[in-house]
């Protein structure tokens, strides 16, 4: 994991629409406000690609995959005028792309705290990734005992009128960390800053025990990996079916091909 990551570059954000909110005309604010998000979604998809390119290479070629699950979520406008106000962020799209980072999201859930960092070091080791921030949760968590790794990085999309540099921010965590955001938030939704504080307490000793499993699941992971090849039974399920993989017969017809 790259420890150094480079500075949000805000000359190169700044190429965005430059409407004053008030004084655009509405209609001409709503197309400049699509085409900004627009620029947010076709991010957003990249990212994706990308781990799904990463995933469907690991399932074919590889013994294990370091994917479990890849969802993406894009703010929709209400939540970005929420956080616009909640911010304090100015009514231009360049305050809005320098203060909201989360208007694309891509959360990615591996089995192995290993496989965190293996998709991490995949993803951002590709040549038109640009690590922006990194927030590692894993190492720190924070104090409730939420653990993810998040880190913000920009794409290039390219449009009608050129390359635009996106943020997005992406979220990569255990099944296991997974589990416990999802139950946190749904509890926080639920009670709002009012959270009793038996089931504060409830949260906390479940995120110990699901650093736990963690902890045990990779050192299981590791001995497995360690004793030798699985069966080939195994390997070809794990695969799956897919038209690409071929079958013996197909390689021992392949190995006869006449030069
Ligand atoms: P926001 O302004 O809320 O986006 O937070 P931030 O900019 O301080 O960034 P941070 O990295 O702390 O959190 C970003 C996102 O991570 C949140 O929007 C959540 O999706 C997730 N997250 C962070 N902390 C927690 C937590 O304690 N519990 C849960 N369930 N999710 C969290
Ligand atoms: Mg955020």
């Amino acid at each position: 994991m790259d420890p150094t990551p480079a500075r949000i570059d805000l000359g190169r954000l700044m190429e965005q629409p430059t409407a004053d909110f008030q004084s655009e005309d509405s209609q001409q604010l709503r197309h400049d406000f699509t085409r900004f998000m627009m620029r947010y979604k076709f991010g957003m998809e990249e990212i994706v690609t990308k781990l799904s390119i990463l995933r469907d290479e690991f399932a074919h070629l590889h013994d294990t995959n370091p994917i479990e699950n890849v969802s993406s979520r894009l703010k929709n406008p209400d939540s970005v005028l929420e956080k616009i106000g909640r911010k304090g962020c100015e009514p231009t799209f360049e305050s809005i792309a320098e203060k909201i980072t989360d208007i694309a999201g891509v959360r990615v859930t591996c089995s192995f705290v290993s496989d965190v960092y293996h998709v991490f070091d995949l993803l951002t080791g590709q040549s038109d990734v640009h690590i922006v921030e990194i927030r590692d949760y894993i190492t720190n968590p924070k104090p409730n005992g939420y653990r993810s790794l998040h880190a913000l990085i920009e794409v290039p999309v390219f449009m009608s009128d050129g390359e635009v540099p996106v943020l997005v921010e992406v979220q990569m965590r255990t099944i296991a960390m997974d589990f416990w955001a999802s139950l946190e938030h749904k509890i926080h939704y639920k009670y709002r800053q009012d959270v009793p504080e038996a089931l504060l307490t409830g949260l906390r000793e479940a995120a110990d025990t699901a650093r736990e499993l963690d902890a045990t699941m990779e050192r299981l992971h590791t001995e497995v990996k360690t004793s030798g090849e699985l069966p080939v039974e195994l390997q070809r399920k794990l695969r799956g079916t897919a038209d690409v993989v071929p079958d013996e017969d197909f390689v021992e017809r392949l190995k006869r091909l006449q030069p």
